[in-house]
């Protein structure tokens, strides 16, 4: 098993103060800055666009893994890129060509990742997974923050890492990241973990007790 990743939503973090908590969550020693982009209409929130993504992007070294929540995709692709956008992850139902839209970030010079949401089986990947960068399982409907682990991410999960290991190795053990994103805890953590899962996205998990306890937070989740 490969190290395990904590990337924090900053979804949870205080708004207020965007810039500090993303430079406290770097110093408390999380490996990705989780960025939750909510259209209002793919998904039942509004959020973060890419000009706050450009201005955060000075505060902090870390890679910028941006969840795209928004149909269509393509048409911002570019702007993310352009603000500072590391790994760009999208949901195959936002647009009609997938394939496009993988090849348009990786033009871009950029990761492309995959989400795929509690009710959308694995076969959507079955002729993407040799080109992208990594695999989001969303463990929540998304939308929101706070909510509750959805136990079918499990199973999604573990043989989700049997055919990542498989393609993986067939393409010279090319790196595809599994990460798994909503409801984890310490607990729900371990079994993310023990499914698969190499990076874990956290937004209550990490952004609770203030930016003293962030690190705490994120190491009790690395387990
Ligand atoms: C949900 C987002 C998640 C969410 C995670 O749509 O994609 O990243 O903010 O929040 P927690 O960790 O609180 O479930
Ligand atoms: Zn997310």
């Amino acid at each position: 098993q490969q190290k395990i990743k904590i990337a924090p939503s900053i979804l949870s973090a205080d708004f207020a103060r965007l810039g500090a908590e993303v430079q406290a969550i770097t110093a408390a020693g999380a490996d990705y800055v989780h960025v939750d982009v909510m259209d209002g209409h793919f998904v039942p929130n509004l959020t973060i666009g890419p000009m706050v993504v450009k201005a955060l992007r000075p505060h902090s070294t870390l890679p910028f893994d941006v969840h795209l929540m928004i149909a269509p995709v393509d048409a911002f692709a570019q702007e993310f890129a352009a603000a500072g956008a590391d790994i760009i992850t999208f949901h195959p139902e936002a647009g009609p060509h997938p394939h496009r839209t993988v090849q348009l970030i990786k033009s871009l010079g950029k990761k492309a990742g995959v989400s795929l949401n509690p009710a959308t089986p694995l076969s959507v990947l079955d002729h993407l997974l040799p080109e992208i960068d990594l695999v989001l399982v969303m463990s929540v409907n998304p939308g929101f923050g706070g909510q509750k682990y959805i136990a079918s991410a499990t199973d999604k999960l573990r043989e989700l890492r049997r055919r990542i290991d498989d393609v993986s190795s067939r393409q010279g053990g090319r790196p595809i990241d599994l990460e798994v994103d909503g409801g984890i805890n310490e607990e729900t953590a371990r079994i993310a973990i023990a499914a698969g899962a190499d990076v874990l996205v956290a937004g209550t998990a990490t952004f609770t007790g203030g930016p003293d306890a962030y690190a705490g937070n994120i190491a009790r989740l690395r387990g």
